[in-house]
């Protein structure tokens, strides 16, 4: 160990570090600095940064030892460093902006303007980029008190944001700078919003998210930021092999190793061997064979991460390789080697409307085609990180960033054969899930070790193990054939879809299952056939990932349209528009809309916006040789809210009053970004006329909060929103029962605002109603389980799903005929999400979605080639930065559904399933290549245009 001496915030600090310790670890776990978060190890996303003598870096590969004698500055110190600025500014000069004050909980404290214009502007989502992204700002408008949008582009283009609120940093830096340099005070509307429905008291306001503060001062705590005293630290063996047999696993070596506390195998696990959210095929701990490379073969508990690093080399594993099952198509051939000894296949699944042979016979053009997605990764910048303790009486507690943690809490406790509860999983910050944290990670086994040692026990994983082991977007295969009469009327669709599942099956049925579903867009189709084959492989596992299939059926069914219009010498956006759901309607699966469709606003929304300008969508490719096309393209989509299929879909919510007037909800529902806190402290605020900020939320503790349910299919606004709607409003007509009783008023008379309750003439405290009931012998809280509108299983017709969602986006592109490049210049898009709860998150939903469609398109793709993954580092995905981000003008179309909560749909997903097909439809009309395999190839783009194909 080495002494290093440098300045910490201000403070002069000396700490016992070893040589090979990087300063992000150092600050992290031995100064209790976790505002500075590691994302990926290798420099490359950019949330690690500090500023060490003023000037940013990587602190996640900045040797600890090199800080010595420098001054650095992390997140916790900013606040105070401005406020010396202040200080000294002031001895100065009068001009300075008012400092940016909050108060929370009796304690006070200043923020930098940049701070409080990224928590005001609605920069954070998740939250887990914020402090690298708000120091590297600090570094910029250091030197440039007045940055441009390039400037900032160019700062900032190596600091990813995973929930690609690009444009909400972008103006919140150019919001703090101005503030800086005129003294002026942060303007109240700081980021412009879309147009949404006169609010009400609460909902309908664009509110910062209730935990902002906490997330730009590194106050918010994630999985990792947790320690225990005598923790131990946990790593996993995994597969050496895609497909193997497991012969012999020998742990004597490691379990000898000094600090090495155990060794865990499959034989150690004492309970069910196997987890999974639908199917238990997934092994805890591999036993006879492993099927992909991420398979956990043996766990060790140490006393820290580098002796478990050591132990794992120490454990021989005899393996007999297996012929790789490689793809979808390959795997369905009846010679393939099986994965699984059930066979190969998921699961087939159909959708049959109508005759579609007679459709065929009836149509006046019949087109066929064939389109390839990729498989692609989720990315959230916080890697999975579990820790999992014995508690005094003996129960497992098990912290997690986890999706469904009432699932996380029975698949824990079958392995380790306990009752249910007996284990409590308690939610940490999550720092973004796409879908990707709803699987099992290291929950049970930090709950296996713990429970072997005794001890706290951490599992965390660097980029390189999440990378390899979580599951990602399924690769698909789809054939469409589409037909159709001259006047463009769709008369009947046929896709035929297989959908790479990996080793386990996750939720790959669900996902194909709405792939297939929607596999002929959000159109009135007489006659329609689909097959899906969702099929095992030993590529890793693929489940949910924001658009749950949908993503991938829209870019194949989204490009006919454009082939089919181009056939029949009709606008693209006509023909959408001729055969798009509308009231009346019925669905592929036989649903008949009865109301809340949106999608023909949506469509005349973005054409209104696109034929303003210069570029209006071409109909025929141009034949350009040489130079840069420009030329837009446009796509359309639909995605249902809830889990629907028949599944029972509810949620519970608890809210509490206290006698300081405050109320706290209480529900399971994970934060993953998305906004939900914001939605539940709303929602009680509305219902028991409370101020916003006295509503707090309590999330994911499966001993405290009722099970709201996953956090899936853009349900929680809609489902869990609805709980707590209802428990506020029950909890407000127990006190107004209690009022007016006291008061001699009839219920319905007694007005709830600004927290007080006015009733003939006197102004009551909640806080005061709250004791009133309390001295009745009452709890002042009530409990609302929500359950949504019934739904069919796919087959039998009827409602599959309550509500769905609408949007139309439209992308321009520019390509440059010379390279094969692609920039998107500007998207446009329409939503209906049925009621803006709050429009500042809901911008920051579709802006975040639409950059993901965006990655999907052009850049991103999880390469693996047989079975072995290429893509095992950050720097080899390839997602959006800010330089990616392309100007974005929304539209909010508020079509609302009855049942929803004030009216409300889901979001979180169906901004990002038009996105690519614009983008690949406005490509081929700029040059004339369609794409049909993403993402877009620059060099098989510009093959094809050398060679004068028109396909690639
Ligand atoms: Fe930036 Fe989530 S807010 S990664």
């Amino acid at each position: 160990m080495t002494r290093l001496n440098f300045t910490v915030n201000g403070q002069a600090t000396t700490v016992e570090v070893r040589e090979n310790e990087y300063l992000a670890e150092v600050l992290r776990y031995r100064l209790g600095l976790t505002g500075t978060k590691i994302g990926c190890n290798e420099a490359e996303c950019g949330i690690c940064t500090v500023l060490v003598n003023g000037a940013p870096v990587d602190s996640c590969i900045y040797p600890a030892l090199k800080a010595e004698g420098t001054s650095v500055l992390t997140i916790e110190g900013l606040a105070e460093s401005w406020n010396v600025e202040l200080r000294m500014q002031n001895a100065e000069s009068s001009l300075h902006p008012p400092p940016s004050k909050q108060s929370e909980g009796g304690s006070s404290f200043l923020l930098h303007p940049l701070q409080q214009a990224f928590a005001q502007g609605g920069a954070p989502q998740c939250g887990f980029c914020i402090p690298g992204a708000i120091l590297t700002a600090k570094a910029l408008i250091d030197t440039n008190p007045d940055p441009s949008e390039h400037d900032i582009k160019v700062a900032l283009k190596d600091t990813y944001c995973r929930c690609a609120g690009y444009s909400f940093i972008t103006n919140a830096i150019q919001a703090a700078a101005r503030s800086i340099r005129t003294g002026e005070p942060l303007p109240a509307d700081l980021y412009p919003l879309p147009e949404t429905k006169t609010p009400l008291k609460v909902i309908g306001r664009p509110l910062p998210r209730p935990d902002a503060i906490d997330k730009v001062t590194g106050a918010a705590k994630y999985a990792d930021d947790y320690a225990f005293p005598n923790m131990l630290h946990a790593r996993t063996l995994r597969a050496k092999y895609p497909h193997a047999r497991i012969k012999r696993i020998d742990t004597a070596k490691a379990k000898a190793l000094p600090g090495v506390q155990a060794v865990l195998t499959a034989e150690d696990v004492p309970g069910e061997k196997n987890h999974g959210l639908v199917i238990k095929d997934w092994p805890a701990l591999a036993y006879e064979k492993v099927r992909y490379i991420g398979d956990p073969v043996a766990i060790v508990a140490a006393d820290t991460r580098e002796i478990a690093t050591q132990a794992l080399e120490l454990i021989e594993v005899a393996y007999e390789p297996l012929p790789v099952v490689d793809n979808p198509v390959y795997a369905n051939q009846p010679d393939a080697p099986q994965v699984h000894a059930s066979g190969n296949l998921l699961k087939h699944i159909k959708v049959r409307k109508g005759d579609v042979e007679q459709g065929f016979a009836e149509s006046d053009v019949i087109l066929e085609r064939e389109f390839r997605t990729a498989c692609t990764e989720h990315a959230f910048l916080e890697p999975e990180c579990a820790i999992g303790r014995v508690t005094d009486d003996g129960r497992i507690e098990v912290y997690v960033g986890s999706q469904i943690p009432y699932q996380d809490r029975s698949q824990i406790a079958a392995c380790l054969d306990l009752p249910e509860r007996q284990v409590r999983v308690i939610g940490a910050l999550i720092g973004g899930g796409f879908g990707g944290k709803e699987d099992i990670a290291g929950q049970i086994h930090v709950a296996l070790l713990a429970q072997a040692t005794g001890r706290p026990v951490k599992m965390l994983y660097d980029r390189h193990e999440s990378l390899l082991f979580h599951p990602k977007r399924h690769a698909t295969l789809i054939r469409v054939k589409m037909g159709a009469h001259r006047d463009g009327t769709l008369v009947a669709v046929q896709t035929e879809l297989y959908g790479d599942t990996g080793a386990y099956a996750s939720l790959g049925e669900k996902v194909m299952t709405r792939a297939t579903t929607h596999s002929a867009g959000p159109y009135a189709v007489p006659h329609m056939r689909a097959d899906c084959y969702a099929m095992y492989t030993n590529n890793p596992p693929a489940g949910a990932f924001r658009g749950f299939g949908v993503t991938q059926s829209a870019f194949a069914v989204e490009s006919m349209l454009d082939i089919l219009a181009e056939e029949l010498s009709i606008d693209p956006i006509e023909l959408r528009r001729k055969n798009a759901l509308r009231v009346g309607s019925v669905t592929n699966t036989g649903q008949a809309l009865r109301e809340s469709v949106g999608l023909l606003e949506c469509l005349d929304r973005v054409e209104r916006e696109i034929r303003r300008t210069p570029f209006a969508p071409v109909l025929r490719p141009a034949s350009f040789v040489s130079g840069k096309v420009r030329a837009w393209g446009v796509a359309v989509g639909y995605k249902n809210t809830g889990l629907g299929g028949g599944a029972p879909d509810k949620a519970g919510a608890e809210v509490e009053l206290f006698a300081d007037g405050t109320a706290e909800v209480r529900t399971s529902s994970a934060e993953i970004g998305q906004g939900l806190v914001g939605v539940c402290a709303m929602a009680a605020a509305e219902e028991l006329g409370l101020p916003y900020p006295r509503v707090r939320v309590l999330l994911s503790d499966t001993d405290l909060t009722p099970d709201g349910g996953p956090t899936t299919a853009s349900r929680q606004t809609y489902v869990t929103g609805n709980a707590v709607r209802l428990a506020a409003r029950a909890l407000r007509e127990a006190l107004a029962a209690t009022l007016a009783e006291k008061y001699d008023a009839p219920p319905n008379r007694i007005r709830f605002e600004e927290g007080l309750a006015q009733v003939n003439g006197h102004r009551i405290a909640l806080g005061d109603a709250a004791r009133l009931i309390k001295a009745e012998g009452r709890e002042p809280k009530a409990l609302h389980e929500y359950w949504a509108p019934q739904t069919q299983p796919l087959g039998t017709g009827g409602d599959m799903h309550f509500a769905f969602s609408y949007a139309a986006q439209a992308a321009e592109v520019e390509v440059d005929l010379d390279t094969g490049e692609v920039h998107v210049l500007r998207l446009v898009a329409a939503h209906d999400i049925g009621r803006a709860i709050n429009p500042l998150a809901l911008q920051g939903q579709i802006e975040g979605g639409m950059i993901m469609g965006l990655g999907n398109a052009l850049t991103e793709e999880f390469i693996v080639e047989q079975g072995i993954p290429f893509t095992d580092t950050l720097a080899r995905y390839k997602m959006p930065s800010i330089k990616h981000a392309p100007k974005i003008t929304s539209f909010i179309v508020e079509d609302e559904t009855a049942d929803g909560p004030w009216g409300a749909k889901g979001v979180g997903e169906i901004a990002s399933i038009p996105t690519t097909p614009a983008i690949t439809n406005a490509i081929y009309h700029a040059c004339g290549v369609r794409v049909t395999s993403l993402p877009v190839d620059q060099d098989k783009l510009l093959r094809a245009l050398k060679a004068g194909r028109h396909e690639c």
